[in-house]
């Protein structure tokens, strides 16, 4: 076990739900990566550990109630806010995310959740209905775009008998968020922490494959069909990538924007080059499919410039172009570790990229409206939503489509197995 969060101060809020017995766990897991701990716990948890218990474990006393007089004494809520280098809510309850989201200050956790400026990760456990309804999404994109971190839920069969996501992601898996939390964490201190970055290094010695831009599908030797994507964030997956130290290989449609620094550029126009440049790129660790391919091209291609003559014009006949992502993720050998689609929809955004996980067989889809009123084709910024195949969606904040390249990255190199 490496020592990865050695002297790092740690403030575990314990929110009530059964998952809370898990916490206890996870303050072992992260004491034995060199973390000190100090519980808090709410009343509801209270009903499912003991405030004895959590001090036990974490060899620091357990933090339970706003107006205990030796508490206030000793150390008070502001204090709880400040002194540690991160706060972890595990588990995070429907409940204490609402609190959170709204910033109601009712009992000493929502309290120092909102006096605090330390950077916070939340670990959600709940039942799946729970997890899935319209309010918790809300504040769940609400906390997202306060910059708070989220791992899990994790899918799986819950204390009710039912199925989906809503466990409470597992003990290393939370050590492992936090650590890179820490590690990423460019501003801590303020709810504009930005914890997107990816610790440098963090992509050395893998291989990321990427495709971004439009491709030209040929009508004749002057005219072709095509789409509005200008590469950005494609280009600035692979920037991001490069700066994470991986060895990145970038298949690139036309585009009016320079090539980033560092990646090894491969230049197509059509959707088919595009299949052929990226089975020659691979192996790799990540494939990310950001390119905006045609779905279609011209059944013929003029070998002249098609002339007008006066007639009606000749019909466009349109054939379809191969699925590069669906070709790439259904690959029975060779398919890389994690593949990555884009959704570009105009409208139902998350139904949509619901189904086009399911249809891609890709392991992450980051959906995007591109309708014209977003101006995310061709601009500067980007709204996305990241959605697992295990239906749970994270809405992020509008931000330049180099930070959401940072972000990703981040991501992904975080989802990689070691
Ligand atoms: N994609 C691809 N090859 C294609 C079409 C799409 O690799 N021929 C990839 C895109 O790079 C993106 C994802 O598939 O990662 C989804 O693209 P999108 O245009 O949203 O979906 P389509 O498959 O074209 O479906 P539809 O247009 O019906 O929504």
């Amino acid at each position: 076990m490496t020592r990865s969060l050695e002297n790092r101060r740690i403030l575990l809020v314990i929110g009530g739900g059964i998952a809370a017995y898990k916490s206890l766990d996870l303050i072992r897991r992260l004491r034995e990566r060199g973390a000190q701990v100090r519980p808090l716990l709410t009343r509801g948890a209270q009903e499912f550990v003991t405030p004895l218990a959590a001090a036990a474990l974490a060899g620091a006393r357990a933090h339970t109630d706003l107006f205990d007089r030796a508490d206030e004494a000793e150390i008070g809520h502001i204090k709880l806010a400040r002194d540690a280098d991160a706060i972890v809510v595990a588990p995070a309850t429907a409940s204490l995310m609402a609190r959170m989201a709204t910033g109601e200050a009712s009992d000493l956790a929502a309290t120092v959740l909102l006096a605090t400026t330390l950077p916070i990760l939340i670990a959600p456990a709940m039942n799946v209905r729970m997890w899935q309804h319209p309010a918790t999404r809300r504040n769940l994109a609400t906390l997202l775009g306060d910059g708070v971190r989220v791992v899990g839920p994790n899918d799986g069969a819950m204390a009710e008998a039912e199925f989906g996501p809503g466990r409470l992601a597992e003990p290393n898996e939370i050590a492992a968020a936090l650590e890179a939390m820490l590690a990423g964490g460019e501003r801590p201190g303020g709810f504009g922490f930005l914890a997107g970055r990816a610790p440098a290094g963090a992509l050395a010695g893998r291989r990321v494959l990427v495709t971004s831009g439009p491709t030209h599908e040929p009508i004749d030797p002057v005219r072709y069909l095509a789409n509005r994507s200008s590469g950005r964030q494609g280009h600035a997956i692979a920037a991001a990538a490069a700066a994470a130290g991986a060895d990145v290989t970038l298949v690139s449609g036309p585009v009016s924007i320079p090539d980033p620094a560092g990646v090894r550029m491969i230049h197509v126009e059509t959707a088919r080059a595009m299949l052929v440049a990226v089975e020659e790129a691979l192996p790799a660790d990540i494939a990310v499919f950001t390119a905006a391919v045609g779905d279609w091209r011209p059944a013929e291609v003029g070998q002249n410039k098609i002339k007008k003559d006066g007639s009606e014009p000749a019909p466009l006949r349109l054939v379809e172009n191969p699925d590069i992502l669906a070709t790439v993720a259904g690959r029975s050998s060779g398919r890389p570790t994690l593949v990555v689609g884009f959704a570009a929809e105009t409208d139902d955004v998350l139904a949509n990229a619901l189904k086009k996980i399911a249809r891609k067989g890709c392991d992450l889809l980051v959906a995007n409206d591109v309708s014209a009123s977003g101006g995310v084709m061709g601009g500067l910024e980007n709204t996305v939503h990241l959605v697992s195949r295990d239906g749970s969606v994270e809405t992020w904040p509008t931000l330049d489509k180099d930070e959401v390249g940072r972000r990703l990255v981040a991501r992904f190199a975080a989802l990689l197995p070691v």
